[in-house]
Protein backbone atom coordinates (compact mmCIF):
# COMPACT_ATOMS: atom_id res chain seq x y z
CA UNK A 1 0.00 0.00 0.00
CA UNK A 2 0.74 3.19 -0.65
CA UNK A 3 1.25 6.48 1.66
CA UNK A 4 -0.60 9.10 1.32
CA UNK A 5 2.60 11.22 0.49
CA UNK A 6 3.95 8.28 -1.95
CA UNK A 7 0.50 8.82 -3.44
CA UNK A 8 0.70 12.44 -4.21
CA UNK A 9 4.65 12.35 -5.41
CA UNK A 10 3.32 9.13 -7.44
CA UNK A 11 0.93 11.62 -9.31
CA UNK A 12 2.87 14.82 -9.41
CA UNK A 13 6.34 12.90 -11.04
CA UNK A 14 4.22 10.88 -13.47
CA UNK A 15 3.51 11.90 -16.81
CA UNK A 16 1.82 10.18 -19.98
CA UNK A 17 1.16 12.73 -22.43
CA UNK A 18 3.74 13.92 -24.62
CA UNK A 19 2.00 17.55 -24.78
CA UNK A 20 2.10 17.75 -20.33
CA UNK A 21 5.86 16.25 -21.17
CA UNK A 22 7.36 18.85 -23.39
CA UNK A 23 5.56 21.59 -20.74
CA UNK A 24 7.33 19.93 -17.83
CA UNK A 25 10.48 20.21 -19.87
CA UNK A 26 10.43 23.60 -21.21
CA UNK A 27 9.76 24.72 -17.43
CA UNK A 28 13.37 22.63 -16.27
CA UNK A 29 14.94 24.22 -19.48
CA UNK A 30 14.48 27.82 -18.24
CA UNK A 31 15.68 26.95 -14.82
CA UNK A 32 18.79 25.34 -16.24
CA UNK A 33 18.06 21.91 -14.73
CA UNK A 34 20.79 19.16 -16.49
CA UNK A 35 18.64 16.81 -17.90
CA UNK A 36 19.43 13.38 -17.27
CA UNK A 37 17.36 10.39 -19.27
CA UNK A 38 17.70 6.58 -18.28
CA UNK A 39 15.53 5.26 -20.64
CA UNK A 40 14.17 1.72 -19.83
CA UNK A 41 11.48 -0.43 -20.62
CA UNK A 42 10.13 -1.00 -17.29
CA UNK A 43 10.32 -4.33 -14.93
CA UNK A 44 13.31 -2.67 -13.12
CA UNK A 45 15.83 -4.53 -11.53
CA UNK A 46 18.93 -3.67 -9.62
CA UNK A 47 21.10 -2.57 -13.20
CA UNK A 48 18.33 0.07 -13.60
CA UNK A 49 18.53 1.23 -10.03
CA UNK A 50 22.43 2.08 -10.58
CA UNK A 51 21.57 3.67 -13.74
CA UNK A 52 19.19 5.97 -11.53
CA UNK A 53 21.97 6.62 -8.97
CA UNK A 54 24.42 7.55 -11.68
CA UNK A 55 21.88 9.96 -12.60
CA UNK A 56 21.07 11.21 -9.93
CA UNK A 57 24.86 12.16 -9.08
CA UNK A 58 24.63 14.30 -12.02
CA UNK A 59 21.40 16.04 -11.83
CA UNK A 60 18.54 17.04 -9.05
CA UNK A 61 15.95 15.77 -11.05
CA UNK A 62 16.33 12.64 -13.24
CA UNK A 63 13.78 11.50 -15.96
CA UNK A 64 13.15 7.50 -15.94
CA UNK A 65 11.11 6.76 -19.21
CA UNK A 66 9.33 3.44 -19.18
CA UNK A 67 8.05 1.94 -22.80
CA UNK A 68 7.62 -1.22 -23.72
CA UNK A 69 8.60 -0.64 -27.39
CA UNK A 70 6.75 -2.59 -29.52
CA UNK A 71 8.88 -2.19 -33.16
CA UNK A 72 11.93 -3.54 -31.27
CA UNK A 73 10.35 -6.89 -30.69
CA UNK A 74 11.56 -9.34 -33.91
CA UNK A 75 9.09 -12.06 -32.21
CA UNK A 76 5.62 -11.15 -30.99
CA UNK A 77 5.60 -13.62 -28.34
CA UNK A 78 8.70 -12.25 -26.42
CA UNK A 79 6.60 -9.03 -26.94
CA UNK A 80 3.80 -9.83 -25.65
CA UNK A 81 5.49 -12.12 -22.46
CA UNK A 82 8.18 -9.61 -21.89
CA UNK A 83 7.49 -8.49 -18.08
CA UNK A 84 5.39 -5.46 -17.38
CA UNK A 85 4.33 -4.23 -13.85
CA UNK A 86 4.46 -0.55 -14.19
CA UNK A 87 2.69 0.24 -10.76
CA UNK A 88 5.70 -1.26 -9.20
CA UNK A 89 8.37 0.14 -11.02
CA UNK A 90 6.94 3.93 -10.12
CA UNK A 91 6.21 2.22 -6.54
CA UNK A 92 9.70 1.58 -6.64
CA UNK A 93 11.19 4.53 -8.23
CA UNK A 94 9.54 6.86 -6.11
CA UNK A 95 11.07 4.76 -3.04
CA UNK A 96 14.68 5.95 -4.58
CA UNK A 97 14.04 9.69 -5.07
CA UNK A 98 11.20 12.30 -4.87
CA UNK A 99 13.67 13.65 -7.44
CA UNK A 100 12.36 11.07 -9.74
CA UNK A 101 10.23 12.01 -12.55
CA UNK A 102 8.80 9.43 -14.75
CA UNK A 103 7.66 9.16 -18.78
CA UNK A 104 5.39 6.47 -19.08
CA UNK A 105 3.58 6.50 -22.68
CA UNK A 106 1.02 4.31 -24.01
CA UNK A 107 1.91 3.28 -27.47
CA UNK A 108 -1.23 5.25 -29.68
CA UNK A 109 0.99 8.52 -27.54
CA UNK A 110 4.35 7.82 -29.08
CA UNK A 111 3.26 5.78 -32.34
CA UNK A 112 -0.08 6.94 -32.85
CA UNK A 113 -1.92 3.99 -35.70
CA UNK A 114 1.30 3.75 -37.22
CA UNK A 115 3.33 1.11 -35.08
CA UNK A 116 6.61 0.42 -37.29
CA UNK A 117 10.24 1.25 -37.39
CA UNK A 118 12.15 3.71 -39.23
CA UNK A 119 14.60 2.98 -41.20
CA UNK A 120 18.18 3.65 -40.41
CA UNK A 121 21.55 2.38 -41.47
CA UNK A 122 24.44 1.99 -38.92
CA UNK A 123 26.47 -0.18 -41.50
CA UNK A 124 28.44 -2.98 -39.81
CA UNK A 125 27.93 -2.32 -36.20
CA UNK A 126 24.08 -2.86 -37.20
CA UNK A 127 24.80 -6.12 -39.20
CA UNK A 128 26.34 -8.50 -36.49
CA UNK A 129 25.27 -10.40 -33.66
CA UNK A 130 22.00 -8.94 -32.67
CA UNK A 131 21.20 -7.44 -35.98
CA UNK A 132 21.79 -10.59 -37.70
CA UNK A 133 19.73 -12.28 -34.95
CA UNK A 134 16.66 -10.00 -34.25
CA UNK A 135 16.07 -8.94 -37.83
CA UNK A 136 14.76 -4.90 -37.20
CA UNK A 137 15.70 -4.76 -33.36
CA UNK A 138 18.34 -1.98 -33.69
CA UNK A 139 15.91 -0.46 -36.14
CA UNK A 140 13.31 -0.43 -33.82
CA UNK A 141 15.31 0.54 -30.64
CA UNK A 142 16.87 3.52 -32.80
CA UNK A 143 13.46 4.74 -33.59
CA UNK A 144 12.00 5.20 -29.85
CA UNK A 145 15.73 6.72 -28.96
CA UNK A 146 15.44 8.60 -31.61
CA UNK A 147 11.90 9.93 -30.33
CA UNK A 148 13.11 10.07 -26.54
CA UNK A 149 16.46 12.20 -27.47
CA UNK A 150 14.20 14.86 -29.64
CA UNK A 151 11.74 15.14 -26.87
CA UNK A 152 13.72 15.63 -24.01
CA UNK A 153 17.14 16.60 -25.42
CA UNK A 154 19.26 15.52 -22.37
CA UNK A 155 22.72 16.86 -21.41
CA UNK A 156 23.10 13.28 -20.13
CA UNK A 157 21.61 9.60 -20.96
CA UNK A 158 22.44 6.29 -19.22
CA UNK A 159 22.85 3.00 -20.65
CA UNK A 160 23.95 -0.55 -19.36
CA UNK A 161 26.62 -2.31 -20.99
CA UNK A 162 24.67 -5.18 -20.78
CA UNK A 163 23.87 -4.24 -24.39
CA UNK A 164 26.76 -3.15 -25.46
CA UNK A 165 25.94 -3.52 -29.57
CA UNK A 166 23.07 -1.28 -28.43
CA UNK A 167 25.09 1.46 -26.90
CA UNK A 168 27.18 1.68 -30.33
CA UNK A 169 24.69 2.00 -31.83
CA UNK A 170 22.51 4.81 -29.69
CA UNK A 171 26.36 6.44 -29.58
CA UNK A 172 26.24 7.02 -33.30
CA UNK A 173 22.69 8.17 -33.37
CA UNK A 174 24.28 10.77 -31.06
CA UNK A 175 27.17 11.11 -32.90
CA UNK A 176 25.14 12.29 -35.93
CA UNK A 177 21.93 14.08 -34.60
CA UNK A 178 21.95 15.05 -30.76
CA UNK A 179 25.48 17.00 -30.02
CA UNK A 180 24.77 18.33 -26.89
CA UNK A 181 23.67 14.58 -25.42
CA UNK A 182 26.46 12.77 -23.52
CA UNK A 183 25.77 8.79 -23.52
CA UNK A 184 27.31 7.70 -19.92
CA UNK A 185 28.15 3.45 -20.12
CA UNK A 186 27.04 1.78 -16.56
CA UNK A 187 28.54 -1.55 -15.81
CA UNK A 188 26.51 -4.26 -16.19
CA UNK A 189 25.25 -5.23 -12.90
CA UNK A 190 25.21 -9.29 -12.05
CA UNK A 191 23.89 -11.56 -9.74
CA UNK A 192 25.54 -13.64 -7.40
CA UNK A 193 25.91 -17.02 -10.50
CA UNK A 194 27.22 -13.71 -12.76
CA UNK A 195 24.06 -13.82 -14.60
CA UNK A 196 23.89 -10.50 -16.22
CA UNK A 197 20.57 -8.81 -14.63
CA UNK A 198 17.80 -8.73 -17.06
CA UNK A 199 14.12 -7.88 -17.10
CA UNK A 200 13.89 -11.23 -18.76
CA UNK A 201 15.61 -13.24 -16.29
CA UNK A 202 12.08 -13.11 -14.58
CA UNK A 203 11.15 -15.54 -17.43
CA UNK A 204 13.56 -18.44 -16.61
CA UNK A 205 12.09 -21.14 -14.49
CA UNK A 206 13.81 -22.22 -11.28
CA UNK A 207 16.26 -24.81 -12.82
CA UNK A 208 17.41 -22.60 -15.97
CA UNK A 209 17.76 -19.72 -14.08
CA UNK A 210 20.34 -22.03 -11.40
CA UNK A 211 21.87 -23.26 -14.01
CA UNK A 212 22.67 -19.51 -15.28
CA UNK A 213 25.79 -19.55 -13.72
CA UNK A 214 27.81 -21.72 -17.34
CA UNK A 215 27.78 -18.18 -18.95
CA UNK A 216 29.56 -15.82 -16.84
CA UNK A 217 31.61 -19.39 -16.18
CA UNK A 218 32.25 -19.42 -19.87
CA UNK A 219 32.99 -15.67 -20.21
CA UNK A 220 35.66 -15.79 -17.43
CA UNK A 221 37.18 -19.46 -19.29
CA UNK A 222 37.43 -17.29 -22.79
CA UNK A 223 39.29 -14.17 -20.83
CA UNK A 224 41.63 -16.59 -18.77
CA UNK A 225 42.55 -18.74 -22.32
CA UNK A 226 42.74 -16.21 -25.01
CA UNK A 227 46.23 -16.70 -25.33
CA UNK A 228 46.68 -20.23 -24.39
CA UNK A 229 43.76 -21.88 -26.60
CA UNK A 230 42.52 -21.00 -30.33
CA UNK A 231 40.35 -18.84 -31.04
CA UNK A 232 37.92 -21.47 -33.18
CA UNK A 233 38.70 -24.10 -29.97
CA UNK A 234 37.82 -21.68 -27.22
CA UNK A 235 34.08 -21.31 -29.44
CA UNK A 236 33.70 -24.36 -29.82
CA UNK A 237 34.24 -25.08 -26.79
CA UNK A 238 32.31 -22.54 -25.10
CA UNK A 239 29.69 -23.46 -27.29
CA UNK A 240 29.67 -27.39 -26.23
CA UNK A 241 30.15 -26.67 -23.03
CA UNK A 242 26.72 -24.49 -22.74
CA UNK A 243 24.72 -26.44 -25.06
CA UNK A 244 25.08 -29.78 -22.63
CA UNK A 245 22.83 -27.21 -19.92
CA UNK A 246 19.50 -29.22 -20.41
CA UNK A 247 17.09 -25.93 -22.25
CA UNK A 248 20.63 -23.84 -23.39
CA UNK A 249 21.16 -23.37 -26.71
CA UNK A 250 24.02 -20.87 -27.69
CA UNK A 251 23.30 -18.11 -30.19
CA UNK A 252 26.19 -17.48 -30.95
CA UNK A 253 29.65 -16.78 -28.97
CA UNK A 254 32.28 -14.32 -30.65
CA UNK A 255 35.01 -12.17 -29.83
CA UNK A 256 34.93 -8.92 -31.18
CA UNK A 257 36.69 -5.46 -31.17
CA UNK A 258 34.33 -3.56 -29.32
CA UNK A 259 34.95 -0.26 -31.26
CA UNK A 260 34.65 -1.44 -34.77
CA UNK A 261 32.55 -5.20 -34.02
CA UNK A 262 34.87 -6.58 -35.93
CA UNK A 263 35.39 -10.47 -35.29
CA UNK A 264 38.80 -11.79 -34.40
CA UNK A 265 40.12 -14.11 -37.17
CA UNK A 266 42.79 -15.45 -34.63
CA UNK A 267 44.42 -15.01 -31.04
CA UNK A 268 45.25 -11.66 -30.06
CA UNK A 269 46.51 -9.21 -27.98
CA UNK A 270 44.50 -6.08 -29.05
CA UNK A 271 43.07 -3.98 -26.60
CA UNK A 272 39.32 -3.70 -26.20
CA UNK A 273 38.26 -7.47 -27.11
CA UNK A 274 35.21 -8.22 -26.06
CA UNK A 275 33.80 -11.89 -25.84
CA UNK A 276 29.99 -11.57 -27.05
CA UNK A 277 27.32 -14.16 -26.31
CA UNK A 278 24.02 -14.97 -26.99
CA UNK A 279 21.72 -17.88 -25.77
CA UNK A 280 18.49 -18.97 -25.98
CA UNK A 281 17.19 -20.20 -22.75
CA UNK A 282 13.58 -22.33 -22.92
CA UNK A 283 12.74 -19.65 -25.75
CA UNK A 284 14.16 -17.14 -23.34
CA UNK A 285 17.20 -15.07 -25.20
CA UNK A 286 20.12 -14.37 -22.92
CA UNK A 287 22.99 -11.81 -23.90
CA UNK A 288 25.67 -10.56 -22.59
CA UNK A 289 29.76 -9.92 -22.62
CA UNK A 290 32.50 -9.16 -21.06
CA UNK A 291 35.76 -7.39 -21.71
CA UNK A 292 39.04 -9.62 -22.07
CA UNK A 293 41.91 -7.33 -22.10
O1 LIG B 1 17.58 -1.28 -23.35
C1 LIG B 1 16.36 -1.06 -23.30
O2 LIG B 1 15.72 -1.21 -22.25
C2 LIG B 1 15.64 -0.61 -24.55
O3 LIG B 1 16.22 -1.18 -25.68
C3 LIG B 1 15.54 0.92 -24.70
C4 LIG B 1 16.91 1.54 -24.85
C5 LIG B 1 14.85 1.51 -23.48
C6 LIG B 1 14.74 1.29 -25.93
O4 LIG B 1 13.44 0.77 -25.87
Amino acid sequence: MLSLRAVKVFLMNLYTSVQELALELDKQRKNNNTMCLVPTMGSLHEGHYSLVHKALKVSGTVWVSIFVNPTQFNDNNDFVNYPKNLKKDIKILTDISKNIKIFAPSTKEIYGENIKPQKFDFGYIGEVMEGKFRKDHFNGVATIVTKLLALFKPNFVFFGEKDFQQILIVQKIIDESFHRTNLIRCETIRNKNGLALSSRNKLLNKEDYNNSNIIHNMLVFSKKNLMKIPYQKIKTHITSEINKVKNYKVEYFEIRDEKTLFEIKKNSINEGLRAFISVNVNGVRLIDNYLLN
